[in-house]
C-alpha cells in the first residue's frame, strides 16, 4: 500500500496548485459577484494540459488516461481548482468527466476523432444534458424524444440545470428512442450546440458557484446524424449512469477542494484574530471545530483517491464513488459552516471568502445525485 502520489501526480498537484493562487485566488470573488465566468480561465487551463488529462493521447490527451491515472489526475486538478473556485470548478469536471469520459469510454472512434480534439485542446467546451424538470432524481423518468428518419434522428424536448449550457460547443443528450417507458428505451446522443433547433432559454439564478451557467437547453426539431448515436440504442441510460460514477468523484473532488478552502481559511484567521488577548486559535472550542474539520477533509480525499484508483483501473466504483460523494459533499457542507462560525460577524461579510464557500458546498449535496441518491446506491450494494 502507498499512500503518495507519484512523480508525475505531484508535478500536476503542483501546477494546478500554481494556477489557481495566480489565476483564480482574486477572481473567484469577482466573478462570482458577476454571476459571470471569465472563459479566459478555461482556455488557460486548457493551455495548462488539465482539459486532456481524461482523453487518450490517441485523440488529443495527455497520457494520463494512457497509464491508468486519468480520474486521479482530475480529483488532484479539481481540488486545487475548487480550492480557489468552485464556479470554475464545476466548469472543468462536466467538461473532463461527464463529456469526455464518457465519449472516450463509450463512443465510436469516428465521434472521438471528431470531437475530442478540440475538448483536449479547449477549444471547444462540452455539457451533459440529462435532467429535466420531471426527471431529476429519478433520472429514467426523462421525456426527450429521438424518432428515427432515415439517416438521422429528431430529437425534441428539454434539458435543465445544464452546467455551461449557454458556453458549450457539444452537448451529450439522453433522449429515448423507443416508448416502453422503461430505462432502456434511452439512447445517448452527440449534438453540436449550433445545430438548427438548440436554444438556451433560461439561464438560472443560483445560491452558490454562481459563475458557473447553468442553463435549460431546448431541442425543438434537431436534426442529428444517426452516427452521432453513442454506442447503440438502449444503452444511453446505462452509458448515463456509469458516466455518473466518474461525475460523482469529480464532485468529491470539488467537494475537497471546498472543504480544505474552509479550514485553511479558519487556521489562518484564527491565528491572527484576538480576542480576549490571545489570537481565538488558544481557545479549545476553535482548536476542536479545526480538528474536526481537518479529520473530515482527509477522510473525504482518502474516499475520492480509492474511488478514482478503481475508476482508473478499469474496477467496479459505483458504491466507492457514491460513498466518496457524499462524504466529501458533507464535509464541504461541515467545513464551510464551521468557518463562517469561526470568522463570526467577519464571516457573514462578502469581504470574506468563507460565505462564498458556504454557499458554494451547498450543491455539492444536490447535483449529480442527491445525497439521498448516493445513500439508495450505497445501500443497494451493502444489501446485495
Ligand atoms: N453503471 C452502469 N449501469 C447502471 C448503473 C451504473 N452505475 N446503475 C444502474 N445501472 C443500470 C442497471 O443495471 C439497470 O440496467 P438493467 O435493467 O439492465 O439491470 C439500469 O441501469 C437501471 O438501473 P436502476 O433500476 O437501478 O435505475 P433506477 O431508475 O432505480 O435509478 C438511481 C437508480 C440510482 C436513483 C439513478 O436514477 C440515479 O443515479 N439518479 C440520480 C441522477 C443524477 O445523478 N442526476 C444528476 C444529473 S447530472 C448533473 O448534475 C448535471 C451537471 O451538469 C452537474
Amino acid at each position: 500500500m502507498d499512500f503518495q502520489l507519484n512523480e508525475e501526480l505531484k508535478t500536476l498537484q503542483d501546477t494546478a496548485r500554481k494556477f489557481a493562487e495566480t489565476e483564480l485566488k482574486t477572481k473567484a470573488r469577482e466573478m462570482d459577484h458577476a454571476e459571470k465566468l471569465d472563459l479566459s480561465v478555461f482556455k488557460k487551463m486548457a493551455e495548462q494540459g488539465f482539459t486532456a488529462l481524461t482523453i487518450p493521447e490517441k485523440f488529443g490527451g495527455a497520457g494520463t488516461y494512457d497509464a491508468h491515472m486519468a480520474n486521479q489526475a482530475a480529483c488532484i486538478v479539481l481540488e486545487e481548482i475548487n480550492r480557489r473556485c468552485a464556479s470554475t470548478g464545476v466548469t472543468l469536471s462536466v467538461h473532463m468527466s461527464l463529456f469526455s469520459s464518457l465519449m472516450t469510454k463509450w463512443a465510436s472512434d469516428d465521434i472521438k476523432s471528431r470531437y475530442l480534439p478540440d475538448m483536449a485542446s479547449g477549444k471547444k467546451i462540452g455539457a451533459y444534458c440529462l435532467s429535466e424538470a420531471g426527471a431529476g432524481s429519478d433520472a429514467g423518468s426523462l421525456q426527450t424524444r429521438a424518432k428515427k428518419n432515415g439517416d438521422h434522428y429528431i430529437l425534441n424536448g428539454t434539458k435543465l440545470w445544464i452546467t455551461s449550457g449557454e458556453y458549450a460547443d457539444v452537448f451529450i443528450v439522453m433522449a429515448r428512442t423507443s416508448d416502453t417507458g422503461k430505462t432502456k428505451d434511452i439512447s445517448s446522443f452527440v449534438v453540436d450546440a449550433k445545430a438548427p433547433g438548440v436554444s438556451i432559454s433560461k439561464k438560472e439564478k443560483k445560491m452558490g458557484i454562481r459563475a458557473s451557467a447553468t442553463n435549460e437547453v431546448v431541442l425543438q426539431d434537431v436534426k442529428v446524424p444517426a452516427n452521432n448515436l453513442i454506442g447503440e440504442e438502449g444503452i444511453g441510460f446505462k452509458i448515463a449512469l456509469d458516466t455518473l460514477d466518474g461525475g460523482r468523484i469529480g464532485i468529491a473532488a470539488q467537494a475537497v477542494g471546498i472543504a480544505r478552502a474552509s479550514v485553511e481559511d479558519a487556521v489562518e484567521y484564527a491565528k491572527t484574530r484576538q480576542q480576549f488577548e490571545q489570537p481565538i486559535a488558544q481557545f479549545q472550542a476553535i482548536q476542536f471545530k479545526l480538528a474536526d474539520m481537518a479529520m473530515r477533509v482527509d477522510a473525504a480525499r482518502l474516499l475520492m483517491y480509492r474511488a478514482a484508483w478503481l475508476r482508473d483501473n478499469g474496477l467496479p466504483c459505483g458504491k466507492e464513488a457514491a460513498m466518496a460523494k457524499l462524504a466529501a459533499s458533507e464535509a464541504a457542507n461541515y467545513c464551510a459552516k464551521e468557518a463562517v462560525q469561526i470568522f463570526g460577524g467577519n464571516g457573514y461579510s462578502r469581504e470574506y471568502d468563507v460565505e462564498r464557500y458556504f454557499r458554494d458546498a451547498r450543491i455539492t449535496e444536490i447535483y449529480e445525485g442527491t445525497s439521498e441518491v448516493q445513500r439508495i446506491v450505497i445501500s443497494r450494494a451493502v444489501l446485495a
